[in-house]
């Protein structure tokens, strides 16, 4: 394994070489195939060299798509081809992080140092989409005419055929019921085959994922579900009915301050049908906190426990300045930071795609754009860190705090 690890192929090799015969080339493509051979018989290593560390030829030999070489190649395609490839690359980085933020929370005791570094990997994730999405841009350059000039090589491929990003969707989470078919016949792994139907890289990566567990979604949900709730756990006997008075407790407080909000807005109403649709919106926010807070979604086995893990969720957020919760608080808002980057990548994805082909069927055979915007607004993992946000209430109005000694709160601190 070691020796062979960054060797070119064969084909990069024989590119190198140049000549049927494999006859060396005179000029620089012959220098240019040395370095390798030169650190391997130094002994590797020993005086590395940026071409040879960063694998700078092997790269630069790789944007010609079905070609030989790109060299009869349009610049928009090899821009097409290179976007992809390095897009490909920062997934590759947002697999890593996101497989080591889910291993921290896989713990069943997770350090505060942990949770450090999993926030720090969480804001990484969310740049590199970020990066991704700034390269839709680039792509926008290309006229609609340069791209038809080469669009039929790629089809039926498409990025629909992204294994890697498909196991950002499925380590992050994403249930296969939520999928949306892609309007054909073949689902999204048996996108990932050969046309024959036999395995390929691809649908070897993403199988190999879907046995990869928990995901993130899971992991960060047991972490949630042990958090202290008003200084209790679940292990402790009264447990059910401290989250239970805190809830109550905390819809009461809600009330109140939508009591305040409906009368700040009717007055303002400007007839009486309006005043009556604000204060039906109104009624409608409480009656879903209720409903939500007590987990009336979920299967009635399983209500208890989705109930505690939004109780705390709510309490993270309400009590965030409390040493013990500050840095869980940075974890949930650094995951939605993740996810919303995510989703502005799938929405700035489909905005360049009906700029650059308008809404014909994709080369995957999808419904192209609207395809893509129902993506961007159904793949959601993280919805309930969104939903407690339409929860939350000023700080002078939450239920008091207890056990404040919990938390590593000191009489006098904070305030
Ligand atoms: C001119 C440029 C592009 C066009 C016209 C285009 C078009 C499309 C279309 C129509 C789809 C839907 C599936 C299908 O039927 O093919 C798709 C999916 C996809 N594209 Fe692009 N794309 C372009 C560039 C890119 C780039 C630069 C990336 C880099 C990340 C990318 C990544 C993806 C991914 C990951 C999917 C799958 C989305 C999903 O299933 O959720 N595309 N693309």
């Amino acid at each position: 394994m070691q020796a062979s690890r960054g060797a070119p192929s064969k084909r990069t090799r024989a590119r190198f070489r140049g000549g049927v015969c494999g006859r060396p080339r005179a000029g620089p493509l012959r220098a240019a195939a040395r370095p390798w051979q030169r650190a391997r018989a130094m002994g590797g290593g020993k005086s590395t060299v940026y071409w040879d560390y960063i694998k700078i030829e092997e790269i630069l030999a790789l944007q010609a798509g079905i070609a030989e070489s790109d060299a009869g190649l349009s610049n928009d395609e090899v821009m097409f081809i290179t976007v992809h490839q390095i897009d490909e690359l920062w997934f590759k980085l947002a697999i890593r992080e996101l497989a080591h933020v889910r291993d921290l929370f896989a713990h069943e005791k997770v350090r505060e140092q942990s949770l450090a570094n999993a926030v720090r990997g969480i804001r990484r994730t969310a740049l590199l989409f970020e990066m991704v999405t700034g390269h839709f841009a680039l792509m926008e350059t290309m006229t609609t005419r340069d791209y038809l000039g080469f669009r039929d090589k790629l089809s039926p491929a498409s990025g629909f055929q992204s294994a890697q990003l498909r196991e950002i969707e499925i380590l992050l989470g994403l249930k296969i019921e939520q999928r949306l078919p892609l309007g054909h016949d073949h689902d999204y792994l048996r996108a990932l085959r050969y046309p024959d139907g036999s395995e390929s890289p691809a649908s070897r990566r993403v199988e190999a994922r879907l046995h990869d567990s928990p995901t993130l979604h899971e992991a960060i949900g047991e972490w949630l579900y042990r958090t202290p709730i008003q200084g209790s756990t679940p292990e402790q006997r009264c447990d059910e009915e401290v989250v239970e008075r805190f809830l109550e407790r905390y819809l009461t407080a809600q009330a109140g301050e939508l009591a305040e909000a409906t009368k700040l807005a009717t007055a303002a109403a400007p007839g009486e049908a309006d005043r009556q649709r604000l204060e039906q919106r109104y009624r409608q926010e409480q009656i879903n906190a209720r409903a939500f807070l007590m987990a009336e979604d979920a299967e009635p086995a399983q209500r208890r426990r989705w109930s505690r893990i939004r109780a705390a969720l709510l309490f993270i957020e309400s009590y965030r300045e409390l040493p013990l919760l500050a840095w869980p608080r940075e974890v949930l808002d650094g995951i939605v930071e993740l996810e919303q980057a995510f989703v502005i990548f799938r929405q700035r994805h489909a905005r360049m795609v009906e700029r650059v082909v308008g809404r014909r069927t994709g080369t995957g055979g999808s419904a192209g754009v609207d395809y893509l915007d129902q993506t961007a607004l159904r793949y959601r993992v993280f919805r309930d860190l969104w939903a407690v946000r339409t929860l939350l209430i000023q700080r002078s109005a939450l239920p008091p705090l207890e056990r404040p000694e919990v938390y590593g709160f000191v009489a006098g601190e904070g305030e």
